[in-house]
């Protein structure tokens, strides 16, 4: 079966006292043994919940991997990931990751001994160049956040192979309705379940789906032992998100596309990112590796003041941290999704105070680029 129905026809058969097509949430934290020392296939809330089980076979299923895991938040999930690696281990990491996986790195994993460094991951000589003695993973987020740059995950995996690495990619823009990393061999995807996979901005939640038992079990470890799990309530809604990605991803596409390209042909505009653009970087390896675009553009005014007019005088998109929801977001990355970065980092990766980031809701389109024009002629 395609992807599209795969999303709907997965975990559902969880409840089959009632045959009810809504999993139950199964809010009890504690779970009756009939013997001391005997479990039954639930004992403690954090170390598993039925809802969470359902949630997590989904998502293991979506991605093609052997194990899925249920985290707090997008962050719990990628520094629970963090926690397999040990004191003295090394990550090579894509240079414009997500401001708060480079903040976690740089601020709170290298003072446990972890060390990241952060190179280019559209050049894949610059990362094997990178990789040391002591790396362990290489981290990449393939389009990343907020320049949409393309990392080939094929010969990112073959690099890792070679070397002995694990193989780690955030997959949050994509959804593995797009994008499915595990086929293109990569050994643990992340995802912010907050953006594309809850669809409505009302829901935190982080995921990960390792593709092997080795890899599984030491992430196992950690959801359980640190218990920076997702509540029962939560992963329900956000099976509910995911029942409609498909419809939702399809449209998000479309209305980015047709943005995009309004805002290409606009001398106002400087540069446009986007991966659905017949001229962005790596479109070849992008079009190979995932079934679309995805609803994320960039785009980079003429400086910094006319970017923060633009981000204040439109109307639909919402001026908000976040993406992936229903409603437009439009967002400022050098103070909000890429604050934790330090500012020279910011500066060598592009991400620079003229850049503005917005998420395609769904929203008609020509209300969007009418909204935009309206916008840009206040300049
Ligand atoms: C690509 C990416 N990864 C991870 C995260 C972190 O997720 P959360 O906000 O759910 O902790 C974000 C949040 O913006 C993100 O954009």
């Amino acid at each position: 079966m395609k992807i599209g129905t795969r999303i709907l026809h997965t975990g559902n058969e969880i409840d089959r006292n009632t045959g009810a097509l809504s999993v139950p949430v199964y809010h009890a934290s504690t779970y009756r043994q009939e013997k001391a020392g005997e479990f039954g296939p639930y004992s403690y809330g954090r170390s598993g919940n039925p809802t969470r089980d359902a949630l997590e076979s989904i998502i293991t299923e979506l991605e093609g991997g052997i194990d899925g895991f249920a985290f707090s938040s997008g962050m719990a999930a990628l520094s629970s990931v963090f926690l397999i690696f040990s004191p003295g281990d090394h990550l090579v990491v894509t240079e414009d990751v997500y401001g708060g996986t480079y903040r976690v790195l740089t601020q709170l994993f290298n003072r446990l001994g972890i060390e990241a460094t952060f190179v280019d991951f559209t050049d894949p000589a610059k990362v094997k160049a990178a990789v040391r003695e002591n790396t362990k993973a290489l981290f990449a987020e393939t389009p990343s956040n907020p320049l949409l740059r393309i990392t080939d995950l094929q010969v990112l995996s073959e690099t890792a192979r070679e070397k002995g690495l694990l193989t780690i990619v955030d997959n949050t823009f994509m959804t593995p309705y797009l994008q499915r990393p595990i086929e293109m061999g990569i050994d643990i995807v992340i995802h912010s379940g907050t953006k594309y996979l809850g669809g409505h901005s009302d829901l935190i939640a982080g995921l990960v789906v390792a593709a092997d038992k080795e890899t599984a079990a030491r992430i196992g470890f950690i959801q359980n032992a640190f218990g920076a799990i997702l509540g029962p309530q939560d992963c329900w809604l956000l099976m509910r998100g995911i029942k409609t990605l498909k419809a939702r991803m399809d449209m998000h596409q479309q209305g980015a596309a047709k943005v995009a390209e309004w805002l290409s042909r606009q001398p106002e505009i400087r540069q446009v990112y986007f991966p659905g653009l017949p001229d962005h970087p790596g479109k070849d390896i992008h079009d190979r590796q995932a079934g679309g675009p995805g609803g994320i553009v960039s785009f980079r005014m003429k400086d910094g003041p006319a970017a923060r007019q633009v981000l204040e005088a439109l109307c639909l998109p919402a001026l908000a941290v976040s993406l992936g929801g229903v409603e437009s977001i439009i967002s400022y990355p050098v103070n909000m999704s890429h604050a934790g970065m330090h500012p020279a980092h910011r500066e060598r990766t592009g991400v620079t105070d003229d850049l503005v980031r917005l998420s395609v809701g769904l929203e008609d389109p020509d209300d969007l680029v009418a909204d935009l024009e309206a916008a840009i002629k206040k300049i």
